[in-house]
C-alpha cells in the first residue's frame, strides 16, 4: 500500500489512505474484491442485495477475516429486512451503509447512533437534498455513464449539480478509470471517486476470466441503456441475448420472467407486498408495462447467470461505458497505487496553471 498522498473529506470520514471506493455491485463486489480493496488503502463495498441474509454475515466475518481496514456494505433500503441487515452491520462493526436507493430517516439514525457512516447513492439533487436532510453522512453520484442501473444525466452534469445542492461530501462515481478522473473530480470539489467496472475488471474479481474477456472487447459503443430486462434504466453490454431481448415482445418474455421473480424473491427476501409495491410506484411513477414490472424482480437472477455462472447465453453483463476504454486486469493494489499517483501527479501539474 503506498503512502496516502490525498487526504479529503472521504479520507477523513471513513478513514481510509485513498479516496477511491470499489463500489456495491451485485454478484461482483464479494469478500475478494473488497478485501482486496481494502488492504489497498481504498473504500471497499460489499454488495448485498444479491445475498440472503446468512450469506451477508458469512461475507462481512470472511472480509474481517482478510483485512482490518474499514469496508462498507450496500443495502437494499426496501428489502424486508433492511433493518435486520443494519443490525448485522451495527454487530460486526462495519464502517459504512451504502444505499442503492433513499434508506428510511429512522435507519439512517439508527446506524448513526452507531457510528456508522451512512453513504446512499443518488441521481438527481433532490434525492441528494433529501437524504442530507434526514442526515446522511455523504452521497455517491451516479452519472448516466455508470454501469447497472443508471439515470440519463452524465456525471459532468450531476456531479456540479449534487455538490451545489448539498453540504455533505460527494463522491463522484460514473464513467471513471484513472487519476486524471480522480484529478478532476476533486477539482470540481468531489472528495472522491466510486468506480465500478473498473473494479469489475480486475484479477481480484470474482468474474470468470472469460467473461472478463468477452469485457475487455467491448468499446464505448458496446454498451446500452434498455429498461427491457426490468423495467428500469439498466447499462448492460451489448450482447447477442440483450439485443434479443430489446427485440421480442413484453408478452413473450412473461413467462421466464414469472419464474425469475420468483427466485429472486427468495434470495431478497423480500415480500409479495414488497415486490407488488415495487411495481405498483413504478408503474405510477413511469408507466412501466405488467410485464416490465415483473420484470424488475428478475434482473438478480439473469446477472447471476452471466457474473458468476459465466453463462453470457443465458446472463446479462451490467456494465459501465468506460468498459470501452479499459485493456488490462491488473490488481486491487497496483490499479488504486497508480490512480493515486497519477491523480497527485496531474494536480501538482495543473496547479502549475495558476498565475
Ligand atoms: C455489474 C454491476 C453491478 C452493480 N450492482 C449494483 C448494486 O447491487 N447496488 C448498487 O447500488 N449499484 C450497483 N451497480 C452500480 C455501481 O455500484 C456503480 O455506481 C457504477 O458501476 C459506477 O459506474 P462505473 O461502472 O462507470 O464505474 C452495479 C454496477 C455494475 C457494473
Amino acid at each position: 500500500m503506498i503512502e496516502q498522498q490525498l487526504r479529503t473529506a472521504l479520507t477523513d470520514l471513513v478513514g481510509v489512505r485513498h479516496p477511491v471506493v470499489q463500489t456495491g455491485m451485485g454478484w461482483v463486489a464479494g469478500p475478494r474484491l473488497v478485501s482486496g480493496t481494502a488492504n489497498a488503502g481504498g473504500l471497499g463495498i460489499l454488495a448485498s442485495a444479491t445475498m440472503t441474509y446468512e450469506e451477508l454475515e458469512k461475507a462481512i466475518i470472511e472480509v474481517k477475516g482478510r483485512t482490518d481496514q474499514p469496508f462498507g456494505v450496500n443495502l437494499r433500503a426496501d428489502a424486508g429486512d433492511a433493518s435486520d441487515r443494519c443490525d448485522l452491520l451495527i454487530k460486526h462493526g462495519v464502517k459504512v451503509a451504502s444505499f442503492a436507493l433513499a434508506p428510511k430517516q429512522d435507519l439512517i439514525k439508527k446506524l448513526k447512533d452507531h457510528g456508522i457512516v451512512v453513504m446512499p447513492s443518488v441521481g438527481l439533487p433532490r434525492h441528494a437534498e433529501k437524504v442530507a436532510s434526514w442526515g446522511a453522512d455523504a452521497v455517491m453520484i451516479q452519472g448516466g455513464e455508470g454501469g447497472g442501473h443508471t439515470g440519463s444525466v452524465p456525471t459532468t452534469l450531476l456531479l456540479p449539480s449534487v455538490l451545489d445542492a448539498v453540504d455533505i461530501p460527494v463522491v463522484a462515481a460514473g464513467g471513471f478509470f484513472d487519476g486524471r478522473g480522480l484529478a478532476a473530480a476533486l477539482g470540481y470539489g468531489a472528495a472522491g471517486i466510486g468506480m465500478g467496472t473498473r473494479f469489475l475488471l480486475t484479477a481480484d474479481s470474482a468474474v470468470p476470466q472469460a467473461v472478463k474477456e468477452l469485457y475487455l472487447s467491448h468499446d464505448v459503443n458496446g454498451t446500452v441503456v434498455t429498461a427491457k430486462v426490468d423495467g428500469m434504466p439498466h447499462r448492460m453490454l451489448r450482447t447477442p441475448l440483450v439485443e434479443e431481448i430489446e427485440e421480442t415482445s413484453a408478452v413473450k418474455r412473461l413467462a421466464p420472467t414469472m419464474r425469475r421473480t420468483l427466485e429472486f424473491k427468495r434470495t431478497s427476501g423480500m415480500s409479495w407486498l414488497e415486490l407488488a409495491k415495487d411495481g405498483r410506484s413504478m408503474k405510477k411513477t413511469q408507466g412501466r408495462t405488467l410485464a416490465q414490472m415483473t420484470l424488475a424482480a428478475n434482473t438478480p437472477t439473469m446477472l447471476k447467470a452471466g457474473l458468476v455462472d459465466g453463462d453470457t447465453s443465458a446472463g446479462v453483463l451490467a456494465s459501465g461505458q468506460v468498459v470501452g476504454v479499459l485493456d488490462d486486469l491488473p490488481t486491487c493494489e497496483a490499479l488504486i497505487d497508480r490512480v493515486v499517483t497519477e491523480a497527485a501527479a496531474s494536480l501538482r501539474r495543473t496547479a502549475g496553471f495558476l498565475a
